[in-house]
């Protein structure tokens, strides 16, 4: 089955960087296969030529006197199908918990934006992992509905690290995950790239890939596209 391809581009790239990006990727055929999730003030820009945008992260309110905060309903406004929530920055940085990360899922799904829940354990919790994604899961989601719920599963020892957890470990915890949460589809990120993408999509219980660092570069993130999507 094609796979799911986001990329999370983080607090990266800037509005010329951005234009040439967008007119990078429309030379490939296969660049409307990935969902793009640039900082906010970008969403427009992919919107606007009908490619698949989503966010980083929403408010948890819906309107009002929240100052500096962007809802669900703003970014559904100028295109946006999916936004990113519960990322690992967002929980250490931005010290999100999962009562907060639930009350986000609950405002995109009340605009029917796709979720995409991240979850995944610290380095000093490998022992323990199974425990930490069910807790993340049954917090974050409590009874909302499923099917617009996509999880991404992200060792935090992997982002940014270039380490890459051991393919049959990736198998066992999307089971586990999939077990916990039977409709959803799982992804799988943590320093995914062009070189390791061949055999990592080759894995079946992996709906696909949230990639970090290898999204910035157009013409890496399109070489990873096009393997995922035509494997
Ligand atoms: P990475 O990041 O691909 O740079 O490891 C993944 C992520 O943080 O979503």
């Amino acid at each position: 089955m094609e796979k799911i391809i986001v990329g999370n581009f983080k607090m990266n790239l800037e509005k010329e960087e951005i234009s040439n990006y967008i007119k990078q990727i429309q030379k490939n055929r296969y660049y409307k296969k990935a969902v793009y999730c640039p900082s906010f003030l970008y969403i427009p820009y992919f919107s606007e030529k009908d490619i698949p945008v989503g966010a980083q992260t929403i408010s948890s309110y819906n309107e009002g006197a929240h100052t500096g905060e962007i809802s669900a309903k703003q970014i559904k406004s100028v295109g946006a199908s999916h936004v990113i929530i519960g990322h690992s920055e967002r929980r250490n940085y931005g010290k999100e918990t999962n009562e907060e990360i639930y009350l986000k899922i609950k405002e995109a799904l009340k605009e029917n934006l796709k979720v995409i829940l991240c979850i995944g354990e610290k380095e000093e919790e490998i022992e323990k992992r199974k425990e930490v994604i069910k807790v993340q899961i049954e917090e974050s989601l409590k009874d909302l509905p499923k099917e617009n719920i996509i999880i991404a599963y992200e060792p935090i020892w992997a982002i940014g690290t270039g380490k890459v957890m051991n393919q049959e470990e990736i198998k066992k915890v999307s089971l586990t995950i999939k077990n916990i949460v039977k409709e959803s589809k799982v992804l799988y990120g943590g320093s995914v790239n062009e070189k390791n993408i061949k055999s990592l999509a080759k894995i079946e219980e992996i709906d696909g890939f949230l990639i970090g660092g290898a999204s910035i570069n157009p013409e890496v993130f399109l070489k990873i596209i096009e393997v995922a999507v035509t494997m």
